[in-house]
């Protein structure tokens, strides 16, 4: 399908979709364009990413994401965010898979980002706290049901390895609750063009608590604390 046909769908909310992350599950998709067909999209490989954009009632529901670790440049990782804004997103959900650092998360929690620290590029430590934690707190009063939710702030690092005990240590330090490889470059694509952002961590692991769980093992426990997530959004 021609991906202009998204242009008759022109709604204001986009939802991206982390690793293993996954909404609207048993629903057909008002229609589905496949990124391989949209020029110049940045086509991620990574496992748990289905590579699609699926258009529902009132939403643009991005299915993966393409990370710098795969080879990608920030200017890359940022396209598909660009791409929304260009077709009228102007409110954008983020999620992704993130490693907890914090001791008192559990695995399949959701931590929403109130701050965040930029590691993802060396010597681009580019945070905006104040404009992200404005829009994050629109949205928890907005939104936010009776789930539980934490939080923090996240670290965003190249990747693609997850972290050694000292890596853990420092970023504990630093005052980071939990630790990804993605979802900065489309927070600041966002904020630069001035439209809602919100970003959400579901906790897949748990530095010091759990096993090594390994990107399967990542992508699983993601899937299951979808449903949470999904309530915590209201959209079924
Ligand atoms: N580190 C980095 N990225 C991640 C992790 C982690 O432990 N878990 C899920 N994504």
């Amino acid at each position: 399908m021609a991906y202009q046909e998204l242009k008759k769908y022109p709604f204001k909310k986009a939802i991206i979709l982390g690793s293993g992350v996954s909404v609207f599950n048993d629903q057909e998709p008002l229609i589905s364009i496949s990124y391989a067909e949209i020029p110049n999209w940045p086509v991620g490989k990574v496992k748990g990413h289905k590579g699609v954009l699926d258009v529902y009632e009132g939403i643009w529901v991005l299915r993966g994401r393409a990370h710098l670790y795969e080879g990608f440049s920030w200017q890359e990782a940022c396209f598909p965010t660009q791409f929304l804004i260009d077709n009228g997103i102007e409110e954008l959900i983020l999620t992704n898979a993130a490693g907890g650092l914090n001791n008192k998360f559990e695995i399949g929690d959701l931590m929403q980002i109130t701050g965040y620290l930029n590691m993802l590029e060396p010597n681009k430590v580019r945070g905006n706290l104040d404009v992200l934690t404005h829009k994050v707190q629109n949205f928890k009063t907005a939104t936010i049901s009776s789930t539980k939710i934490h939080y923090g702030n996240y670290i965003g690092v190249h990747g693609p390895n997850y972290e050694t005990d000292l890596e853990v240590e420092v970023f504990k330090a630093l005052g980071a609750d939990a630790v990804g490889m993605s979802t900065i470059p489309e927070i600041e694509t966002a904020i630069k063009n001035e439209i809602k952002v919100q970003a959400i961590s579901i906790i897949t692991n748990v530095y010091g608590k759990t096993e090594d769980l390994g990107h399967e093992g990542v992508v699983v426990a993601a899937k299951n604390a979808s449903q949470k997530l999904t309530t915590l959004l209201g959209i079924h």
